[in-house]
């Protein structure tokens, strides 16, 4: 029976950590600010976008949110992060995902600072990572890096498979365990005689966003499962990830639960982001 990688205590002890941090700056000085954009209604941003706030309040880190109208120009969103980018007292900037989709949320990103940009997606942020250098990290991947170290779990060598290759999760994961000397294959909807190729994971990363799709036939024994997926049943409103938890949960060694899993270590690496944003700052 697998063991169970728990996405809260590895994100207590993360925030317990960064308390101390956020204390040494306010002695000296510099308070922690997070601002928050979001434009338009959506009711999943809204609840993530709480959460975010929640961790900020419990870290003594400043939280100022913006909510923009469903009618908000391009120009307006560019005037917000510039004003925001010239604040000092704003040390991390995110733009909540989905925008509206007549804006255009790539020059959006390019434009937030990449001194201040704590969910990492400013393309030269994504490119120090590719070059391995020091930089802001996508949350959910760091998240995923961090769960394992704090489970000693090696990377080193091991065969990792990462299913879904966004932006946010996939191709940044690509690099994070790259550079942790992993062997990493990614896979996607094209991807052909998927089964052959998950069999094979020592680790198996899955952001696909489809519930119960990794089933204990795909899975070699002992391998460490990472659910990143968040699907919610209609019927029993219940959220579960993209693995069949239950069955696959018999043949991994480790795997992470969902809820409970990698959702509260993204928000706790975007606590890390912004502390180590407001180190950075001076
Ligand atoms: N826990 C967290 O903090 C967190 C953070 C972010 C996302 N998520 C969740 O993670 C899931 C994925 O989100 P995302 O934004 O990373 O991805 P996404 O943009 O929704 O894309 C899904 C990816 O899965 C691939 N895919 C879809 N069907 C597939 C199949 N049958 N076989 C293999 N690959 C398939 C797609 O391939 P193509 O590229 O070929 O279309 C795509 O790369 C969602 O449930 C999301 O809610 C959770």
């Amino acid at each position: 029976m697998a063991k169970i990688l728990d996405g809260k205590v590895a994100a207590s002890i993360v925030k317990n950590n960064l308390k101390n941090d956020v204390n040494e700056l306010k002695e000296k000085g510099i308070n922690p600010k997070l601002a928050v954009i979001m434009v338009g209604d959506d009711s999943s941003s809204k609840i993530y976008v709480k959460n975010k706030s929640i961790a900020c309040n419990d870290l003594g880190i400043e939280y100022e949110e913006y909510l923009l109208n469903e009618e908000t120009t391009m120009e307006e969103l560019l005037n917000l992060i510039d004003k925001l980018n010239n604040d000092n007292t704003v040390h991390g900037i995110l733009l909540q995902s989905p925008i509206p989709k007549k804006l255009d949320i790539n020059e959006a990103f390019r434009k937030i600072s990449p001194n201040k940009d704590v969910d990492g997606f400013n393309p030269l942020n994504v490119g120090k990572l590719v070059l391995g250098q020091d930089t802001f990290v996508s949350c959910t991947p760091l998240g995923i890096l961090k769960i394992l170290e704090l489970n000693n779990i090696e990377l080193e060598g091991k065969n990792a498979v990462i299913i879904g290759r966004s932006n946010i999760v996939g191709k940044p994961m690509i690099q994070c365990l790259l550079n942790k000397n992993a062997t990493v294959t990614v896979c996607h909807s094209k991807t052909q005689n998927l089964n052959e190729i998950t069999k094979k994971a020592d680790v198996l990363v899955v952001a696909i966003g489809k519930a119960n799709f990794i089933t204990k036939d795909m899975v070699k024994d002992d391998a460490v499962i990472i659910d990143v997926g968040i699907n919610r049943n209609i019927e029993t409103k219940k959220i579960c990830g993209d693995v069949d938890f239950e069955n696959v949960s018999k043949v991994a060694s480790y795997i992470t639960p969902v809820p409970g899993g990698i959702g509260p270590m993204t928000i706790a690496m975007l606590m890390n982001n912004v502390v180590k944003a407001a180190k950075q700052s001076k």
